[in-house]
C-alpha cells in the first residue's frame, strides 16, 4: 500500500470560504495574526520519511500537440518531448511532467475525446514512444503523470459505437441515454460547458444522450459497475506501463442529479466565481455536476492507485470555488485525490490583500494531513503573462514557487510567453467555434525554442498546427539562456534556490505582520532554515521591515545579494527571498 497520509480531524474546516466572496465578505482576513497558534499547528511538518515525492516536486504541464514536433507534420509528439527532456530536467530543473492526452482520438477536442484509452494517436507516435518517454524521463529522475479523462469518451470510441447501436445493446448503459420531455425537448435544461444543450438526440434509437462537453464527447455512466471496471482497468494499463500518477479531467462533473431536475437560472445578484463561461453562466449548476456519489467513484479510482504499492499520485480537475466543497475531494479519510487541483489563484483578484486572504483560506480548508498545490496557468486559461497586471509575471513566478504546496507550471510560462492572437483561418478550439471569445487557441501555441524558423518547434517549411507567436525572436529558450536577466534565467535561479531550501519545499507557512495592501510577506520555516518571501505588488519602491537576514534571490536583479539589519527596500514589482540566520 502507498504511504497515504492519514486524516486526523474532520475533512473540512468550518471556516469554509468561497474564493469568489473573499474580497467582499472579508471572511478570511482576520486570520493573519489572530489565529497564529492554531494556524501554525495546522502547518506543522510531516515526518520526512513519509513525505511522498509529489509534495516536493515542481510539476510542468506539457500540451503535447504544442511542445516539439519531431516528425515534421506540424503537430508536437512524444518523441519530440523525449528529445527535450534535458531541457526539462537539467536546464530548467523540474521534477515531474504532466502530459495532456496523447491517446487515440478524432481530435474534436484535441485529445480530450478519446477513442482508444490504451493506444497512442498516430499524431503523437505509438505506444513504444510513450514507453520510451516514460523510461527516459525516469532515467533523469523526472516523474510522469498523464491525463485520465474520466467523464466522457469520444463518440468514436467502440464502447459508444456499441452503446448507440440499439437500446438493448449490453453497453447501452455505459453512457447516459434518456427519453426527451413530453414536449420533445431534451430531458433537462442542462447546458454543455462549451454552450448549447448537453443532450443530443440520436435517431438510431430515438433517445437523447448526455454530454457535458461536445456532442462528440458522450458522458460515461459511472453508475454502471461494468463501465467502472473497464475504466479502472484503463488506469491499471498506464500504471503498468510506468506512469507515476494521473491528472484527472473534469473530475467534479461526472455524477449528476439522479432525479435529473432542471437547473434554476442565475439570480440577478449572482457573482461569477471564476471566468466568464458564456451560456454556461446562465444557470446555477445545482443538478448537473458533483452529485455526492461522485466521491464513491473517486474512492474507487484511488484504490487502483493503492494497488500499485508505490507512491502514485492523482490531481483532480475540480472547478469548484467554494473552498469547503473543493476540499471534500481529498476524501473524508483522505481516500480520494492526492490533491484536488487548486485553481483559486487564477480566480483571485490580483493584489496583495486578496491573494493573502485566499492563501489563508485555502490553508484553512485543506484537511489536516493533506497537502495542497498551486497553479497559475494551463491549456484552458489565458496565459499568465497576459492575464495579470503588466510587469508582474516574475512576481507571480516567485509566489507560485515559494508558497507551501506543490507548484504546477505551464509550458512556456517560464519564457514569459503571452497569449497569442490566432486568425480566424488558423483557429482550432471547438469552444471558440461556439463562443469566439472563449477560444483557448491563444494559450496553446507552439513552444518557442529558438529564433529560427517556426521557433524551432517544427522544421522549416512546415506550418505548425497553431501559429507561432510573433515575439518568438526574443522570447525563446535559446535567446533567453544567453541573457542573464531573462525570464527563463530567473525561473532557473528560482528553481535552484527552491531545490536547495527545505523551508521552501516543505517548511511551514505563515503570513508576516509586515504584509500590507501593497506587499505580501510570508515566512517559510523548517527545522534547519528560516526564509522570508516579500512580494511588492505596487509600482512604487517600498520599504519592508524584517528581522536581519540576507537577500538570496530577487525577481528583477539577478545580482542582488545583500545582508540587512532591519528592513529592505523593494523596487516596484520586485519580489525577494531572504534567508535568516538561526
Ligand atoms: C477539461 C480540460 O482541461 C479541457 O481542455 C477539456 O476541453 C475538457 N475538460 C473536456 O475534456
Amino acid at each position: 500500500m502507498t504511504n497515504r497520509p492519514q486524516r486526523h480531524t474532520q475533512a473540512v474546516s468550518p471556516r469554509a470560504v468561497s474564493a469568489g466572496g473573499l474580497s467582499s465578505n472579508g471572511a478570511a482576513e482576520g486570520h493573519v495574526c489572530t489565529h497564529w497558534e492554531s494556524y501554525s499547528a495546522r502547518m506543522t511538518q510531516r515526518d520526512p520519511h513519509t513525505r511522498p515525492w509529489w509534495h516536493e516536486a515542481v510539476f510542468y504541464q506539457i500540451y503535447p500537440l504544442s511542445f516539439a514536433d519531431s516528425d515534421g507534420d506540424g503537430y508536437g509528439d512524444l518523441d519530440g518531448i523525449t528529445s527535450r527532456l534535458d531541457y526539462l530536467a537539467d536546464t530548467l530543473g523540474v521534477d515531474a511532467i504532466w502530459l495532456s492526452p496523447f491517446y487515440k482520438s478524432p481530435m474534436k477536442d484535441w485529445g480530450y475525446d478519446i477513442s482508444d484509452h490504451t493506444d497512442v494517436d498516430p499524431l503523437f507516435g505509438d505506444l513504444g514512444g510513450a514507453e520510451r518517454l516514460i523510461d527516459a524521463a525516469h532515467s533523469r529522475g523526472v516523474k510522469v503523470i498523464v491525463d485520465y479523462v474520466m467523464n466522457h469518451s469520444s463518440d468514436e470510441h467502440p464502447w459508444f459505437v456499441e452503446s448507440r447501436s440499439s437500446r438493448d445493446n449490453p453497453k447501452r448503459d455505459w453512457y447516459v441515454w434518456r427519453d426527451g420531455k413530453p414536449d420533445r425537448n431534451p430531458p433537462t435544461n442542462w447546458v454543455s460547458v462549451f454552450s448549447g444543450p448537453s443532450w443530443t438526440f440520436d435517431h438510431t434509437t430515438g433517445q437523447w444522450y448526455r454530454h457535458t462537453y461536445l456532442a462528440s464527447q458522450p458522458d460515461l455512466n459511472w453508475r454502471n459497475p461494468e463501465l467502472v471496471d473497464a475504466m479502472l482497468d484503463v488506469a491499471r494499463f498506464w500504471l503498468d506501463i510506468g506512469v507515476d500518477g494521473f491528472r484527472v479531467d473534469a473530475a467534479h462533473q461526472m455524477m449528476k442529479d439522479p432525479l435529473e431536475r432542471d437547473n434554476p437560472p442565475v439570480p440577478e445578484d449572482w457573482q461569477r466565481p471564476f471566468k466568464d463561461m458564456g451560456e454556461y453562466d446562465d444557470f446555477v449548476h445545482l443538478y448537473d455536476l458533483a452529485h455526492p456519489d461522485v466521491h464513491e467513484a473517486h474512492r474507487a479510482f484511488q484504490t487502483v492507485l493503492d494497488e500499485y504499492g508505490r507512491d502514485a499520485m492523482s490531481v483532480g480537475e475540480i472547478h469548484i470555488f467554494d473552498l469547503s466543497e473543493w476540499a471534500s475531494y481529498y476524501g473524508h479519510d483522505l481516500d480520494e485525490f492526492s490533491m484536488p487541483f487548486n485553481f483559486h489563484l487564477m480566480a483571485c483578484d490580483w493584489d496583495a490583500r486578496s491573494i493573502r486572504a485566499l492563501i489563508e483560506a485555502v490553508h484553512w480548508n485543506v484537511p489536516a494531513g493533506a497537502w495542497t498545490n498551486w497553479t497559475l496557468g494551463n491549456h484552458d486559461e489565458i496565459r499568465l503573462a497576459s492575464r495579470i497586471s503588466a510587469g508582474q509575471e516574475r512576481l507571480a513566478a516567485l509566489l507560485l514557487l515559494s508558497l507551501r504546496g506543490t507548484p504546477f507550471l505551464y509550458y512556456g510560462d517560464e519564457l514569459g510567453m503571452k497569449q497569442t492572437a490566432v486568425s480566424d483561418d488558423r483557429k482550432k478550439d471547438p469552444w471558440g467555434d461556439n463562443v469566439e471569445y472563449l477560444s483557448r487557441d491563444g494559450e496553446r501555441t507552439p513552444m518557442q525554442w529558438n529564433d529560427g524558423p517556426n521557433a524551432g518547434f517544427s522544421p522549416e517549411g512546415i506550418a505548425p498546427w497553431l501559429p507561432v507567436a510573433d515575439d518568438y525572436q526574443t522570447v525563446n529558450v535559446k535567446s533567453e539562456l544567453q541573457l542573464p536577466e531573462s525570464t527563463l534565467n530567473m525561473y532557473r535561479r528560482l528553481l535552484d534556490v527552491r531545490r536547495e531550501s527545505e523551508a521552501l519545499r516543505f517548511g511551514s507557512f505563515m503570513v508576516h505582520p509586515s504584509s500590507s495592501d501593497e506587499v505580501l510577506v510570508y515566512r517559510r520555516e523548517s527545522d534547519h532554515e528560516t526564509i522570508t518571501v516579500a512580494l511588492n505588488f505596487s509600482d512604487a519602491e517600498t520599504v519592508v521591515e524584517l528581522r536581519a537576514g540576507r537577500v538570496v534571490f530577487s525577481t528583477v536583479d539577478e545580482n542582488r545579494e545583500e545582508a540587512f539589519r532591519d528592513s529592505i527596500v523593494l523596487a516596484p514589482n520586485e519580489g525577494v527571498i531572504v534567508r535568516h540566520r538561526r
